[in-house]
């Protein structure tokens, strides 16, 4: 069983690494620098960095003769904590680049190598910010970014009506990690033992759930 893990140098990255790998599970990991934590899990670690078009290039090649079983495409950015969308081009393109273009991008580049493998599973670790009917405001650049990684997770599940692909999005809670801040209401080891639940009952395609296996509204 492999499993890739996109953006798993910390937080719910770092921790979703570990838990495949002490499940036994074989795990190649992307980190942009140096990731001793990371590869303390035994995981092996690649680089990638999603804002450089030849990096994703070596790391789609690097996976060119591999069948992948799960793909989990968990790297994100928040932009400004204080953001109201008023903020420069280049802040929005680094948001929507990692959020939405990259990871869409990446599932579009690898979903060959995920039919490849024997779970054909793609996660897209979304959020509750990319909810439109849960939306109250506030941080519209990460918004629009998680919404579109939603949409565009809809678009290519519908466009490969193949028979036991599991490709959806989920909420991995409010988790205390660089992003989420020491307020969050849950640890990153509640958020993957969530997840993994959620990995394990194989969501319809298409889908988009939370961390506690509910179903969460578009
Ligand atoms: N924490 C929460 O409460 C929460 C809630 C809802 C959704 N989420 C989502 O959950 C995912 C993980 O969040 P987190 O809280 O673990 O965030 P985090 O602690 O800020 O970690 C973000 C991860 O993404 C990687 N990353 C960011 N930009 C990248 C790029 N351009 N190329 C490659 N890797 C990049 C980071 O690598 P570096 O170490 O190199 O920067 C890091 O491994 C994100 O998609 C986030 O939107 C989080």
């Amino acid at each position: 069983m492999l499993s890739v893990v996109v953006g798993a140098s910390r937080g719910i990255g770092l921790g979703l690494a570990a838990a495949l790998a002490a499940r036994g599970e074989q795990v190649i990991a992307t980190a942009r620098g140096a990731a001793p934590e990371l590869a303390a899990t035994g995981a092996e670690v690649t680089p990638l960095e999603l804002l450089n078009q030849a990096s994703i290039e070596r790391f789609v090649d690097r996976l060119s003769a591999t069948a992948i079983d799960r793909l989990v495409l968990n790297a994100g950015l928040l932009g400004p904590r204080d953001q109201d969308g008023s903020q420069a081009l280049e802040v929005w393109q680094d948001v929507l680049m990692t959020n939405t273009a990259a990871p869409l991008m990446l599932a579009a580049r690898l979903i060959p190598r995920v039919l490849a493998g024997g779970l054909k599973q793609i996660v897209f670790i979304s959020s509750d910010n990319a909810s439109l009917e849960l939306c109250e405001g506030d941080k519209p650049i990460y918004r629009a970014s998680k919404a579109g990684l939603n949409c565009g997770m809809r678009a290519i599940a519908l466009s490969y009506p193949v028979p036991g692909l599991s490709l959806f999005a989920i909420h991995p809670g409010w988790v205390q990690t660089d992003m989420g801040g020491p307020g969050a209401t849950i640890t990153v080891a509640q958020s993957v033992a969530g997840m993994l639940t959620v990995f394990d009952r194989r969501p319809p395609t298409g889908s988009y759930w939370n961390w506690q296996g509910e179903e969460m509204p578009w």
